[in-house]
């Protein structure tokens, strides 16, 4: 995105390749901010328009068609997005809607298609007049295989998980308690006024009221906080983490969790942080730089014999928070349904599998391992778990529980909106001998 262009023309390039070209959302942001250096206010206006068409793309799409007489040519593609960025502004944001108009079609001109001036100002004139109802947009946002998987593994529940998927998520933090009490930094958030409340459902937690950028939280950069979701912030509790014990964060970047598990240790105790990517432990390492903490990093794959230094007598605390299909935490990452495939999950279950297998032989006797992962679906969760322990009998399931969690055979599950938290599944195991 070299030369400057408006928010509409931005917009429609980032979805153009989310959702065409199979781009990460997260990464097509980045390029973004770096390349046009938007003012904050820009920033925010693309970043909900994009977040917006990724999560109503489907219902978009269908509205777009009744506007069109023929679809818009393959190498016109930018033109499409054009209108799905357009049809986004009338339909859901409160932008008046002669700007969000003349705006969009005047991003005809810095994309190079001055042609499609008219079919888009023709386009969203006549939705203004007309503005067409969609039978079930939540379900015609989410692929038909996606729906099919939901309604398989939570049949009481699917409509509300795609419901809660296509919303904008609470913005949530976790206080370091090694710096201040939550009562502390909640009185810091009013004094600059930032409307929060404390977490009803984590101990560190606190939610605001509206999202704010990072910057803003008091003292952000020399780690005060950090931004979690309450789901994601009990694996530190689920733990039970003592100080002097030596933990193993077997998948830790970019190190939400390995932070929250050294500030309940408070920085006494070995930790051990893996990941298999080189550049996400660079993360990792700037995460708990942020935070003044120490962990022994290691770029490693935790599914094989160790190429770290494991402790002589095992671990008494393991960590696996799996690399899975993230199909708990659509509302944050709405990429994720145009690009994860059914045949992504049985590469991933395969992968959790190996972790799980490789791991519990470096966990002491007597000693817990968490399974974890942000997805909802049994393949990942329960029925990983279920098999782990048929094939070795010296786990024992132990028993976690959450208010807001249903509880399941083996672990618990969070669903996606419930008590406004992502989907995360939990399992304890203790290991007997
Ligand atoms: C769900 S994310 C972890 C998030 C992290 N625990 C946090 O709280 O910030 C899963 C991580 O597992 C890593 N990963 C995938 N396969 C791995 C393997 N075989 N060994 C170690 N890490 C792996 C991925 O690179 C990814 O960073």
């Amino acid at each position: 995105m070299p030369k400057k262009i408006n928010t509409r023309a931005a917009a429609a390039r980032i979805c153009w390749q989310i959702i065409d070209q199979g781009r990460s959302l997260d990464a097509a942001m980045a390029d973004y901010i770096e390349t046009q250096q938007p003012s904050p206010q820009d920033k925010g206006f693309v970043q909900e328009v994009v977040y917006g068409v990724c999560r109503w793309h489907g219902e978009l799409e269908q509205v777009a068609k009744s506007f069109l007489r023929n679809p818009i040519r393959k190498k016109d593609r930018i033109v499409h997005f054009l209108l799905l960025v357009g049809l986004y502004q009338l339909r859901y944001l409160e932008t008046a809607n002669h700007a969000a108009v003349a705006e969009t079609v005047q991003a005809c001109k810095q994309v190079n298609k001055v042609w499609a001036k008219k079919l888009l100002n023709g386009c969203l004139r006549n939705y203004q007049r007309n503005p067409v109802d969609v039978s079930d947009p939540i379900t015609l946002s989410h692929p038909k295989w996606l729906q099919e998987q939901l309604s398989q593994a939570w049949p009481n529940h699917s409509l509300a998980i795609m419901h809660a998927n296509n919303q904008r998520p609470p913005m949530c933090i976790r206080v370091n308690a090694m710096k201040h009490s939550r009562d502390d930094y909640l009185q810091q958030l009013n004094e600059h006024d930032i409307q929060s409340e404390k977490d009803p459902h984590s101990r560190d937690g606190i939610i605001l009221n509206k999202p704010v950028g990072v910057t803003k939280l008091p003292d952000f950069a020399h780690g005060s906080c950090s931004v979690q979701d309450t789901a994601a912030q009990q694996a530190a509790e689920f733990l039970q983490l003592a100080p002097k014990q030596a933990v193993l964060d077997a998948c830790a970047a970019p190190g939400g969790k390995t932070a929250h598990i050294l500030e309940r240790l408070n920085n006494d105790g070995l930790v051990h942080a893996l990941d298999v990517s080189e550049q996400r432990c660079e993360q990792l390492t700037s995460t708990l730089q942020r935070l003044q903490l120490n962990a022994g990093i290691y770029t490693a794959d935790a599914s094989t014999p160790p190429s770290w230094p494991v402790p002589e007598d095992g671990y008494d605390r393991i960590l696996i928070d799996a690399p899975c299909s993230g199909l708990g935490v659509i509302r944050r990452h709405p990429d994720i349904k145009h690009h994860r495939k059914p045949s992504d999950i049985t590469q991933l279950s395969n992968i959790q599998t190996a972790l799980l297998e490789n791991l519990w032989q470096h966990l002491k006797p007597g000693g817990l391992l968490l399974y974890m992962t942000c997805s909802v679906l049994p393949v990942e969760n329960e029925q990983q778990v279920k098999r782990f322990v048929e094939s070795n009998n010296n786990a024992i399931v132990m028993n976690i529980e959450h208010p807001c969690a249903l509880s399941q055979k083996y672990g618990v599950q969070t669903l996606p909106g419930v008590h406004s938290m992502d989907g995360f599944y939990y399992s304890l195991l203790k290991k007997s001998t």
